[in-house]
């Protein structure tokens, strides 16, 4: 029975109680804390997929895609406020839903937070890569900067920050307000002179045909750019330590999606009017859209670029190129440097989410013990975090980073339907629980999230969907396999687990038997 083995919500809030944070952040500090986690590849270079895909309909996209989003944030932030402990989606899974529906979660969330990190990587060595060549006026061989699909052999600028990251991540770095302040003022003023300097420019003929490929183009496209606002799930996460979160929560989640919206939306009318730039869809000798990310859309551009043609969809790093396409080389070369500041913290939040989920799952015993192991000098996950930095460099290695966003997409929409799924049954099986945060008409707003997550499931390409089944597949194997009959709350045992201070990294657990 799938809703057996629920592990009960009071022994989960218990450890939460004994974390006992300060209410310490209001709004403002959210929407930063927001903006901080979804600013990155999404907007810096998945803007030429999502080209590839809808041509100027990607402005629609954005719009869908921001929505869906927006839907599924408010359900998440019920949970949040509800079972404000580490694990997300995994967590409340296994209150409300049981273990099973939650195993199937906590392995989606390795296709979020894993392959994100992976995606990030190869969009940081774009830019870095891009910057680079313009700034010092070398040509860096693609085989080594590209992976195999892209044209190249082996991205090694990619696999080198994804190294780098989880160094960090063992030796304990976490982001500090401070510096997520300052990474958030660095995207932002990126952002913002990329649309003074390119609205005013635009060339409205541009816009035509405004959807080439039609609304099945704006969907797909809608499906991959979901990745832009993928992250904002750490402001759900803060819910324990938010003044009035009835209050807060709603604007810092709302608010970070709103503003990313509206940046996203000039940024690509910028890219789309850009005088001089094409981004329409390259198509194929029988008039489909070629694959973003396929040998032969990197052989077409090759072409196209050869007899002039500024293809945006052809660019790893569109907005840099964008900027110096229209005449600002300089200002280009400084978003490269922007892009390349900013983003490792992107990929820092998305490795530590996905330590977290495991060391949770480990604890729990679902994965095994080795897993939790700490580090005895710098009190980290140590071998988890290898074990993930080593997955991460090789997917950023060898995919490109429209088909990493989208395999990380697939489990992200299965992650947020499954809460939107559990905020709903909780309401009816647990009325009176108190609720800091309370999701507006919640019989309307899940059942929209959980639409749009299969909405956006469906617009992905085949490859990813295939890939998700198959990792369901293999998951739902590891768990009847190995799992299943080593759970603590399977073997009874409700272990009064020490939830973590926000601040201090996780400790080992005691042996449970
Ligand atoms: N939203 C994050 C990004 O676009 C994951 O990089």
């Amino acid at each position: 029975m799938i809703f057996g083995r629920v592990k009960p919500l009071d022994a989960i809030l218990a450890t939460a109680e004994k974390k006992s944070l300060q209410r310490s952040l209001g709004a403002f500090q959210l929407t930063m804390l927001g903006i901080g986690a979804v600013i990155g590849t999404g907007i810096f270079v998945l803007t030429a997929e999502a080209a590839q895909k809808a041509g100027p309909g990607m402005m629609i996209s954005f719009i869908i895609a921001g929505l869906v989003c927006a839907f599924a944030a408010l359900c998440y932030a019920e949970m949040a406020s509800m079972v404000p402990v580490s694990g997300s989606a995994y967590t409340y899974s296994y209150a409300v839903m049981g273990e099973l529906i939650a195993w199937m979660v906590g392995w989606a969330l390795i296709l979020e937070y894993a392959v994100a990190a992976g995606a990030v990587s190869v969009g940081w060595s774009g830019y870095v890569v891009g910057l680079i060549e313009n700034a010092f006026g070398v040509t860096i061989p693609k085989a080594w900067v590209l992976g195999p699909f892209d044209g190249g052999v082996i991205n090694l600028p990619a696999m080198f920050i994804a190294g780098v990251v989880t160094m960090l991540l063992v030796i304990g770095t976490r982001e500090s307000a401070t510096i997520n302040a300052i990474l958030v003022t660095i995207k932002v003023s990126a952002l913002t002179l990329f649309i003074i300097l390119a609205i005013p420019v635009m060339n409205m003929e541009q816009f035509e045909p405004f959807a080439p490929l039609g609304f099945g183009g704006i969907g797909a496209a809608a499906a991959s750019i979901f990745f832009a606002y993928v992250g904002f799930d750490a402001v759900s996460t803060a819910a324990e330590e938010t003044k009035n979160p009835q209050r807060n929560m709603p604007i810092g989640l709302i608010g970070s999606l709103g503003i990313c919206t509206i940046f996203y939306l000039l940024v690509a009318a910028g890219v789309i009017g850009a005088p001089g730039l094409s981004s329409q869809p390259i198509v194929d000798a029988a008039g489909a859209a070629m694959e973003p990310g396929s040998r032969e859309l990197a052989a077409q551009c090759v072409a196209r670029a050869a007899e002039g043609i500024k293809d945006v969809v052809c660019s790893k790093e569109a907005l840099a190129f964008t900027l110096r396409e229209i005449g600002w080389p300089q200002i280009g070369n400084l978003l490269g440097l922007a892009a390349g500041l900013a983003l490792p913290s992107v990929i820092l939040m998305m490795m530590f989410g996905q330590t977290r989920i495991f060391f949770v799952m480990s604890r729990d015993g679902l994965l095994p013990e080795a897993f939790s192991k700490i580090h005895p000098k710098f009190n980290t996950p140590h071998v988890i975090t290898i074990l993930t930095g080593v997955f991460v460099a090789l997917f950023a290695a060898f995919f490109p980073v429209g088909q990493l966003a989208n395999i990380s997409n697939s489990g992200t929409l299965f992650a947020f339907a499954a809460v939107s799924i559990a905020v709903m049954v909780i309401r009816k099986s647990d009325p009176t629980r108190h609720r800091p945060f309370r999701t507006p008409a919640i019989f309307v707003t899940a059942p929209i999230a959980i639409a749009g997550c299969a909405y956006l499931f469906l617009k992905l390409d085949m490859k990813s969907q295939l890939l998700f089944i198959i990792w369901a597949v293999i998951g739902l194997a590891v768990y009847f396999l190995y799992s299943r009959s080593r759970s603590h709350v399977g073997r009874g045992i409700v272990d009064e687990v020490h939830e973590q201070d926000a601040d201090a990294p996780p400790q080992p657990v005691p042996p449970v038997e």
